[in-house]
């Protein structure tokens, strides 16, 4: 059975997922929507028979669609992922799933109580080393794990602004808060100090901070802190390390390497994440199988929360308790 699949957002990440997902066997990449007929025609006119639309509406009105792809900046989301969810389309969305917290909250109730299919783009937990991480610590006791993403800032206008982007910690580092998540559990308290260097060298209108370091309390009892800049301009590191009762797991891209007393060893990934999450989702759209599925719509909804949480400590300069 060939899955025909839309495309919501017509920018870079919209056209990757549709590059990746046409090259697969049984896929039909069938539409974009985006801002404008233009740039939606634009966006489908590699694909035959692919047609573009300016709204989500339109495009499930006119196409039959058997999943969608939400790749849409972070302040637009709610209407897209809540006309999919009435229409019982399946869905995988990019991350962060949202820039505050009541639109998140609608989508995850209406998508529990219809128990549709959903995935969202935490790439991070299909690497190979994040699988071997996982394998380590089912055998070691992490104690405390430091993360980070620094960087300089991306060009793109929605970015730089706090209420189109949420700022780099919900924006950016989540991908380490998820992959924490993923692998020590979850985090019952947040305390987070934002700032913003200088700023006289940056545009006028740059409202997201630009250094940040959270702290976070487990439920396991594990502290971790990680920490972000988007105001350097070269020397970037994205990774978390992991300090366990048995040596040090240190995940950088797609390596994993592990620090014991005796011996270091390296883990390369070979594959590629974002092809085994396109297979993830895709087979659980065939089979019902949804076990390959290692980010849910409700389990990324636990990230933002913390993401959310993080924010809300910087501009309080108070904790943020998430449960006791
Ligand atoms: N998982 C990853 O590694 C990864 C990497 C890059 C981007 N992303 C995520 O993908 C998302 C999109 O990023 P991008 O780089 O493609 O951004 P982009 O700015 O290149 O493209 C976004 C597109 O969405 C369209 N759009 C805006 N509002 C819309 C709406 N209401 N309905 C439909 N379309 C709308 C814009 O016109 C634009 O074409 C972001 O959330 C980003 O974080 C994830």
């Amino acid at each position: 059975m060939t899955l025909k699949i839309g495309i919501a957002g017509t920018g870079w990440f919209g056209k990757m997922h549709a590059e990746k997902l046409s090259a697969m066997e049984g896929v039909q990449i069938s539409a974009f929507c985006g801002t404008s007929s233009e740039k939606a025609e634009a966006a489908a006119s590699p694909y035959r028979d692919a047609r573009g639309y300016e709204s989500i509406e339109q495009m499930l009105d006119d196409r039959k669609l058997d999943a969608v792809y939400v790749c849409t900046p972070p302040f637009a989301h709610g209407e897209i992922e809540l006309a999919l969810v009435e229409r019982g389309i399946p869905f995988l969305v990019e991350k962060p799933i949202g820039v505050d917290e009541d639109t998140p909250n609608r989508i995850r109730n209406a998508i529990n109580e219809k128990g549709l299919v959903t995935s969202v783009g935490y790439h991070f937990r299909y690497m190979d080393s994040t699988s071997r991480a996982k394998d380590l610590l089912a055998v070691r006791k992490p104690l405390m794990a430091l993360g980070q993403w620094m960087g300089s800032m991306p060009g793109v206008y929605w970015w730089r602004h706090m209420n189109t982007s949420g700022g780099q910690f919900v924006e950016q580092t989540t991908h380490i808060v998820d992959l924490m998540r993923y692998l020590l559990g979850d985090v019952n308290e947040v305390y987070a100090a934002y700032g913003y260097m200088n700023k006289a060298e940056q545009d006028e209108d740059v409202t997201v901070p630009n250094i940040g370091s959270v702290t976070m309390k487990l439920a396991s009892g594990a502290v971790a802190t990680i920490s972000n800049t988007c105001g350097i301009q070269g020397g970037h590191h994205a990774g978390l390390q992991i300090y366990t009762d048995a040596g040090v797991l240190d995940i950088a891209g797609d390596a994993l390497i592990d620090k014991e007393v005796s011996k270091t060893t390296k883990y390369q990934s070979s594959s590629n994440p974002y092809i085994r999450e396109n297979e993830a989702f895709l087979h659980a759209i065939r089979t019902g199988d949804r076990s390959g599925i290692l980010s849910t719509y409700d389990d990324a909804w636990h990230t933002h929360q913390v993401t959310m949480a993080a924010n809300k400590s910087a501009m309080t300069g108070l904790p943020v308790k998430l449960r006791k």
